[in-house]
Protein backbone atom coordinates (compact mmCIF):
# COMPACT_ATOMS: atom_id res chain seq x y z
CA UNK A 1 0.00 0.00 0.00
CA UNK A 2 1.38 3.24 -1.19
CA UNK A 3 0.57 6.64 0.67
CA UNK A 4 0.19 9.69 -1.58
CA UNK A 5 -0.05 13.10 -0.24
CA UNK A 6 -0.76 16.44 -2.32
CA UNK A 7 1.38 18.92 -1.12
CA UNK A 8 0.54 22.79 -1.36
CA UNK A 9 3.18 26.11 -0.58
CA UNK A 10 2.60 29.89 -1.18
CA UNK A 11 4.72 31.17 1.51
CA UNK A 12 6.24 33.83 -0.11
CA UNK A 13 6.30 34.75 -3.47
CA UNK A 14 6.09 31.00 -5.24
CA UNK A 15 2.84 29.31 -5.59
CA UNK A 16 3.75 25.17 -5.62
CA UNK A 17 1.78 22.24 -5.74
CA UNK A 18 3.34 18.68 -5.41
CA UNK A 19 2.56 14.88 -5.45
CA UNK A 20 5.02 12.70 -3.46
CA UNK A 21 4.72 9.10 -2.84
CA UNK A 22 5.48 7.15 0.78
CA UNK A 23 7.30 10.65 1.63
CA UNK A 24 10.29 10.53 -1.07
CA UNK A 25 9.62 9.37 -4.19
CA UNK A 26 8.33 12.88 -5.88
CA UNK A 27 5.84 12.26 -8.68
CA UNK A 28 5.65 15.88 -9.84
CA UNK A 29 6.59 19.73 -8.19
CA UNK A 30 5.56 22.09 -10.31
CA UNK A 31 6.75 26.00 -8.67
CA UNK A 32 5.11 29.05 -10.14
CA UNK A 33 7.67 31.64 -9.57
CA UNK A 34 6.11 35.30 -9.14
CA UNK A 35 10.22 36.46 -9.32
CA UNK A 36 9.41 38.57 -12.57
CA UNK A 37 6.62 40.43 -10.93
CA UNK A 38 8.67 41.13 -8.01
CA UNK A 39 12.00 42.30 -9.56
CA UNK A 40 10.94 45.88 -10.30
CA UNK A 41 10.66 46.51 -6.63
CA UNK A 42 13.82 44.85 -5.83
CA UNK A 43 12.04 42.50 -3.49
CA UNK A 44 8.89 40.65 -2.63
CA UNK A 45 5.98 42.71 -1.74
CA UNK A 46 3.21 41.51 -0.23
CA UNK A 47 0.03 42.38 -1.92
CA UNK A 48 1.49 41.56 -5.13
CA UNK A 49 2.13 38.07 -4.08
CA UNK A 50 -0.74 37.31 -2.47
CA UNK A 51 -2.94 38.15 -5.68
CA UNK A 52 -0.56 36.32 -7.29
CA UNK A 53 -1.40 32.83 -5.81
CA UNK A 54 -5.05 33.67 -5.58
CA UNK A 55 -4.50 33.63 -9.51
CA UNK A 56 -2.36 30.94 -10.00
CA UNK A 57 -2.88 28.50 -7.35
CA UNK A 58 -5.99 26.25 -9.37
CA UNK A 59 -3.97 25.67 -12.25
CA UNK A 60 -0.45 24.99 -10.16
CA UNK A 61 -2.65 21.92 -8.09
CA UNK A 62 -4.22 20.84 -11.40
CA UNK A 63 -0.84 20.81 -12.89
CA UNK A 64 0.59 18.61 -10.48
CA UNK A 65 -1.89 15.92 -10.34
CA UNK A 66 -1.94 15.87 -14.33
CA UNK A 67 1.79 15.83 -14.30
CA UNK A 68 1.25 13.46 -11.28
CA UNK A 69 -1.47 11.22 -13.29
CA UNK A 70 -3.93 11.18 -9.73
CA UNK A 71 -7.14 12.13 -8.93
CA UNK A 72 -8.33 13.14 -6.04
CA UNK A 73 -9.58 9.30 -5.08
CA UNK A 74 -5.47 8.39 -5.20
CA UNK A 75 -4.92 11.13 -2.50
CA UNK A 76 -4.45 10.22 1.13
CA UNK A 77 -3.86 13.22 2.56
CA UNK A 78 -3.01 17.24 1.94
CA UNK A 79 -0.48 19.08 3.05
CA UNK A 80 -0.09 22.50 3.19
CA UNK A 81 2.55 25.08 4.77
CA UNK A 82 0.93 26.60 7.89
CA UNK A 83 3.88 29.00 9.28
CA UNK A 84 5.94 31.29 8.57
CA UNK A 85 5.45 33.84 5.94
CA UNK A 86 3.60 36.17 4.38
CA UNK A 87 0.13 35.93 6.07
CA UNK A 88 -1.48 37.20 2.94
CA UNK A 89 0.11 34.46 1.17
CA UNK A 90 0.39 31.72 3.58
CA UNK A 91 -4.01 31.93 3.52
CA UNK A 92 -4.35 31.34 0.07
CA UNK A 93 -2.57 27.46 0.58
CA UNK A 94 -3.88 27.03 3.85
CA UNK A 95 -7.66 28.09 2.58
CA UNK A 96 -7.12 25.95 -0.81
CA UNK A 97 -5.62 22.75 0.79
CA UNK A 98 -8.78 23.55 3.68
CA UNK A 99 -11.53 23.67 0.81
CA UNK A 100 -10.21 20.22 -0.95
CA UNK A 101 -9.31 19.01 2.22
CA UNK A 102 -13.42 19.68 2.95
CA UNK A 103 -14.93 18.71 -0.50
CA UNK A 104 -12.93 15.79 -1.13
CA UNK A 105 -13.15 14.28 2.95
CA UNK A 106 -9.49 14.25 2.85
CA UNK A 107 -6.91 14.99 6.18
CA UNK A 108 -4.91 17.71 6.62
CA UNK A 109 -1.42 18.05 7.36
CA UNK A 110 -0.05 21.36 8.66
CA UNK A 111 3.29 21.97 7.92
CA UNK A 112 6.40 24.13 9.38
CA UNK A 113 7.92 25.84 6.03
CA UNK A 114 11.66 25.96 7.20
CA UNK A 115 11.43 22.27 8.97
CA UNK A 116 10.40 21.30 5.41
CA UNK A 117 13.40 22.72 4.44
CA UNK A 118 15.24 21.28 7.20
CA UNK A 119 13.72 17.92 6.23
CA UNK A 120 14.78 18.59 2.39
CA UNK A 121 18.05 16.75 1.67
CA UNK A 122 16.44 13.26 2.90
CA UNK A 123 14.05 13.25 -0.80
CA UNK A 124 17.65 12.86 -2.21
CA UNK A 125 18.44 10.60 0.16
CA UNK A 126 15.22 8.37 0.05
CA UNK A 127 15.71 7.99 3.86
CA UNK A 128 16.32 9.94 6.95
CA UNK A 129 19.29 10.99 7.14
CA UNK A 130 19.18 12.09 10.87
CA UNK A 131 20.89 12.60 13.28
CA UNK A 132 22.32 15.37 11.27
CA UNK A 133 23.34 19.13 11.96
CA UNK A 134 21.00 20.99 9.24
CA UNK A 135 21.80 24.76 8.12
CA UNK A 136 18.53 26.23 6.32
CA UNK A 137 19.89 29.18 4.47
CA UNK A 138 17.34 31.28 2.11
CA UNK A 139 16.17 34.67 2.11
CA UNK A 140 14.01 34.41 5.25
CA UNK A 141 15.48 32.26 7.08
CA UNK A 142 19.52 31.13 8.67
CA UNK A 143 19.61 28.37 10.79
CA UNK A 144 20.91 25.62 12.62
CA UNK A 145 19.31 22.35 13.59
CA UNK A 146 20.15 19.48 15.58
CA UNK A 147 17.45 17.01 13.68
CA UNK A 148 17.04 13.66 15.50
CA UNK A 149 14.46 12.73 13.35
CA UNK A 150 11.48 14.34 11.31
CA UNK A 151 9.74 15.52 13.72
CA UNK A 152 12.28 15.62 16.46
CA UNK A 153 13.88 19.40 15.15
CA UNK A 154 15.71 21.34 17.78
CA UNK A 155 17.26 24.83 16.73
CA UNK A 156 20.79 25.51 17.73
CA UNK A 157 21.36 28.69 16.53
CA UNK A 158 20.05 31.46 13.95
CA UNK A 159 20.61 35.06 12.62
CA UNK A 160 20.47 37.91 15.03
CA UNK A 161 19.74 40.40 11.76
CA UNK A 162 19.52 39.98 8.12
CA UNK A 163 19.25 36.61 6.59
CA UNK A 164 22.08 34.83 4.27
CA UNK A 165 20.01 35.21 1.03
CA UNK A 166 19.35 38.77 2.02
CA UNK A 167 22.50 39.54 2.43
CA UNK A 168 23.10 38.35 -0.83
CA UNK A 169 20.48 40.19 -1.99
CA UNK A 170 21.26 43.43 -0.68
CA UNK A 171 24.88 43.20 -1.84
CA UNK A 172 23.68 42.43 -5.23
CA UNK A 173 21.45 45.90 -5.33
CA UNK A 174 24.86 47.62 -3.85
CA UNK A 175 26.76 46.29 -7.00
CA UNK A 176 23.45 47.29 -9.46
CA UNK A 177 22.87 43.51 -10.41
CA UNK A 178 19.45 42.10 -10.76
CA UNK A 179 17.49 40.54 -8.55
CA UNK A 180 17.21 37.95 -7.41
CA UNK A 181 20.86 38.60 -6.06
CA UNK A 182 22.09 35.23 -5.35
CA UNK A 183 22.25 33.34 -8.56
CA UNK A 184 24.13 36.61 -10.04
CA UNK A 185 26.82 36.57 -7.45
CA UNK A 186 27.08 33.09 -7.69
CA UNK A 187 27.61 33.40 -11.18
CA UNK A 188 29.56 36.31 -11.21
CA UNK A 189 31.92 34.82 -8.15
CA UNK A 190 33.06 32.66 -10.50
CA UNK A 191 35.03 35.11 -12.59
CA UNK A 192 36.26 37.27 -9.49
CA UNK A 193 39.19 37.09 -6.91
CA UNK A 194 37.98 35.43 -3.16
CA UNK A 195 40.88 37.22 -1.79
CA UNK A 196 40.31 40.59 -3.60
CA UNK A 197 38.50 41.88 -0.34
CA UNK A 198 39.15 41.18 3.07
CA UNK A 199 35.81 41.40 4.07
CA UNK A 200 34.59 40.63 7.81
CA UNK A 201 33.78 37.15 9.10
CA UNK A 202 31.47 38.08 11.91
CA UNK A 203 31.71 34.72 14.42
CA UNK A 204 29.98 36.20 17.47
CA UNK A 205 31.24 34.29 20.37
CA UNK A 206 33.40 31.63 20.59
CA UNK A 207 30.45 29.07 21.80
CA UNK A 208 28.21 31.01 19.11
CA UNK A 209 25.77 28.80 16.49
CA UNK A 210 24.05 32.51 15.91
CA UNK A 211 24.84 34.64 12.61
CA UNK A 212 25.00 37.86 11.86
CA UNK A 213 25.35 39.24 8.45
CA UNK A 214 24.42 43.23 8.64
CA UNK A 215 28.39 44.01 8.70
CA UNK A 216 29.26 42.40 5.77
CA UNK A 217 26.75 44.16 4.20
CA UNK A 218 27.63 47.75 5.14
CA UNK A 219 31.76 46.91 4.90
CA UNK A 220 30.59 45.66 1.00
CA UNK A 221 28.88 49.61 1.07
CA UNK A 222 31.71 51.77 2.08
CA UNK A 223 34.16 49.45 0.03
CA UNK A 224 31.82 50.21 -2.93
CA UNK A 225 31.77 53.66 -2.11
CA UNK A 226 34.21 55.08 0.44
CA UNK A 227 33.76 55.45 4.50
CA UNK A 228 31.04 56.28 5.48
CA UNK A 229 29.37 57.00 1.82
CA UNK A 230 26.55 55.15 0.19
CA UNK A 231 26.57 57.01 -3.24
CA UNK A 232 28.91 57.54 -5.85
CA UNK A 233 31.69 54.87 -6.15
CA UNK A 234 29.79 52.48 -8.16
CA UNK A 235 30.85 54.11 -11.38
CA UNK A 236 34.38 54.29 -10.85
CA UNK A 237 34.59 50.75 -10.37
CA UNK A 238 35.51 48.08 -13.43
CA UNK A 239 33.64 44.91 -14.46
CA UNK A 240 36.65 42.37 -13.03
CA UNK A 241 36.32 45.19 -9.75
CA UNK A 242 32.84 43.69 -9.47
CA UNK A 243 33.54 40.38 -10.07
CA UNK A 244 35.88 40.47 -6.82
CA UNK A 245 33.90 42.22 -4.83
CA UNK A 246 30.79 39.75 -5.46
CA UNK A 247 33.68 36.58 -5.34
CA UNK A 248 35.00 38.27 -2.09
CA UNK A 249 31.74 38.87 -0.01
CA UNK A 250 30.44 34.71 -0.76
CA UNK A 251 34.06 34.04 -0.14
CA UNK A 252 33.19 35.51 3.13
CA UNK A 253 29.74 34.49 3.69
CA UNK A 254 30.71 30.77 2.86
CA UNK A 255 33.29 30.58 5.08
CA UNK A 256 31.28 31.19 8.07
CA UNK A 257 28.36 29.18 7.47
CA UNK A 258 30.70 26.40 6.94
CA UNK A 259 32.62 27.29 10.09
CA UNK A 260 29.67 27.35 12.18
CA UNK A 261 28.12 24.36 10.87
CA UNK A 262 31.26 22.25 11.61
CA UNK A 263 31.12 24.21 15.34
CA UNK A 264 27.75 22.35 15.58
CA UNK A 265 28.91 19.11 14.45
CA UNK A 266 31.53 19.65 17.48
CA UNK A 267 28.70 20.40 19.87
CA UNK A 268 26.64 17.71 19.02
CA UNK A 269 29.00 14.88 18.45
CA UNK A 270 26.48 14.52 15.12
CA UNK A 271 29.04 13.77 11.76
CA UNK A 272 26.02 14.69 9.34
CA UNK A 273 25.24 17.58 7.82
CA UNK A 274 21.94 18.32 6.12
CA UNK A 275 22.25 21.76 3.92
CA UNK A 276 18.88 23.32 1.99
CA UNK A 277 17.07 26.72 1.68
CA UNK A 278 17.92 28.89 -1.38
CA UNK A 279 21.18 30.10 -0.69
CA UNK A 280 21.82 26.01 -0.93
CA UNK A 281 21.42 26.44 -4.66
CA UNK A 282 25.22 28.84 -4.31
CA UNK A 283 28.07 26.78 -6.30
CA UNK A 284 30.39 28.02 -4.00
CA UNK A 285 28.27 27.13 -0.78
CA UNK A 286 27.98 23.68 -1.56
CA UNK A 287 31.60 22.76 -2.59
CA UNK A 288 32.75 24.22 0.46
CA UNK A 289 30.20 22.51 2.67
CA UNK A 290 31.57 18.88 0.94
CA UNK A 291 34.99 19.67 1.36
CA UNK A 292 34.87 20.55 4.83
CA UNK A 293 32.58 17.33 5.58
CA UNK A 294 35.04 15.20 4.02
CA UNK A 295 38.06 16.65 5.79
CA UNK A 296 36.32 15.50 9.24
CA UNK A 297 35.03 12.38 7.64
CA UNK A 298 31.29 13.67 8.07
CA UNK A 299 28.34 12.45 5.62
CA UNK A 300 27.44 15.38 3.47
CA UNK A 301 23.70 15.49 1.96
CA UNK A 302 22.56 18.74 -0.06
CA UNK A 303 18.77 19.29 -1.18
CA UNK A 304 18.12 18.89 -5.31
CA UNK A 305 18.86 22.21 -6.51
CA UNK A 306 15.18 22.26 -7.41
CA UNK A 307 14.57 21.61 -3.70
CA UNK A 308 16.29 24.17 -2.52
CA UNK A 309 14.27 27.26 -3.36
CA UNK A 310 10.66 27.01 -2.42
CA UNK A 311 8.96 24.44 -3.78
CA UNK A 312 5.81 22.28 -2.73
CA UNK A 313 7.85 18.69 -2.91
CA UNK A 314 9.17 19.62 0.51
CA UNK A 315 5.69 20.28 2.45
CA UNK A 316 4.25 17.04 0.96
CA UNK A 317 7.13 15.01 1.74
CA UNK A 318 7.97 16.11 5.53
CA UNK A 319 3.79 15.98 5.81
CA UNK A 320 3.77 12.12 4.66
CA UNK A 321 6.29 11.72 8.24
CA UNK A 322 3.84 13.70 9.97
CA UNK A 323 0.75 11.85 8.38
CA UNK A 324 2.46 8.47 9.21
CA UNK A 325 2.57 9.82 13.20
CA UNK A 326 -1.11 10.81 13.06
CA UNK A 327 -0.39 14.12 13.06
CA UNK A 328 -3.09 15.81 11.36
CA UNK A 329 -4.83 18.81 11.42
CA UNK A 330 -8.69 19.87 12.20
CA UNK A 331 -9.97 22.59 9.61
CA UNK A 332 -9.68 25.04 12.03
CA UNK A 333 -6.20 25.76 12.28
CA UNK A 334 -5.16 29.06 11.33
CA UNK A 335 -2.13 30.86 9.19
CA UNK A 336 0.92 32.25 11.30
CA UNK A 337 3.27 34.39 9.70
CA UNK A 338 5.51 33.36 12.39
O1 LIG B 1 14.25 29.44 0.02
P1 LIG B 1 13.98 30.61 -0.86
O2 LIG B 1 13.39 30.35 -2.22
O3 LIG B 1 12.98 31.62 -0.18
C1 LIG B 1 12.87 31.80 1.18
O4 LIG B 1 12.20 30.94 1.85
O5 LIG B 1 13.42 32.82 1.64
O6 LIG B 1 15.34 31.44 -0.98
C2 LIG B 1 15.48 32.59 -1.80
C3 LIG B 1 16.87 33.20 -1.56
C4 LIG B 1 17.08 34.55 -2.22
O7 LIG B 1 17.63 35.44 -1.27
C5 LIG B 1 18.09 34.24 -3.33
O8 LIG B 1 18.94 35.33 -3.64
C6 LIG B 1 18.86 33.09 -2.72
O9 LIG B 1 17.88 32.31 -2.06
N1 LIG B 1 19.56 32.28 -3.74
C7 LIG B 1 20.89 32.16 -3.82
C8 LIG B 1 21.17 31.34 -4.95
N2 LIG B 1 19.98 30.97 -5.49
C9 LIG B 1 19.00 31.56 -4.74
N3 LIG B 1 21.87 32.68 -3.04
C10 LIG B 1 23.14 32.40 -3.37
N4 LIG B 1 23.49 31.64 -4.45
C11 LIG B 1 22.55 31.09 -5.24
N5 LIG B 1 22.91 30.33 -6.29
ZN1 LIG C 1 11.91 28.85 1.94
Amino acid sequence: MTTILLGIESSCDETAAAVVVDGFEVRSSVVASQIDLHRKYGGVVPEIASRAHIERIDGVIREAMEQADVTRDDIDAIAVTRTPGLIGSLLIGVTAAKTLAWHWGKPIVAVNHVLAHVCSPSIEAGRGIWPAVALVVSGGHTSLYHAADFDDITLLGQTADDAAGEAFDKVATILNLPYPGGPEIDMLGKKGNVKAVAFPRTMLKRDSLDFSFSGIKTAVLYHVHGPGKTSGGLEKLTEADIADIAASFQEAVVDVLVAKTMRALDQTGCDCVALSGGVAANSRLRQAMECACSQRGATFYAARLAYCVDNAAMIAALGYHQFQRGQTATLCFDAAAR
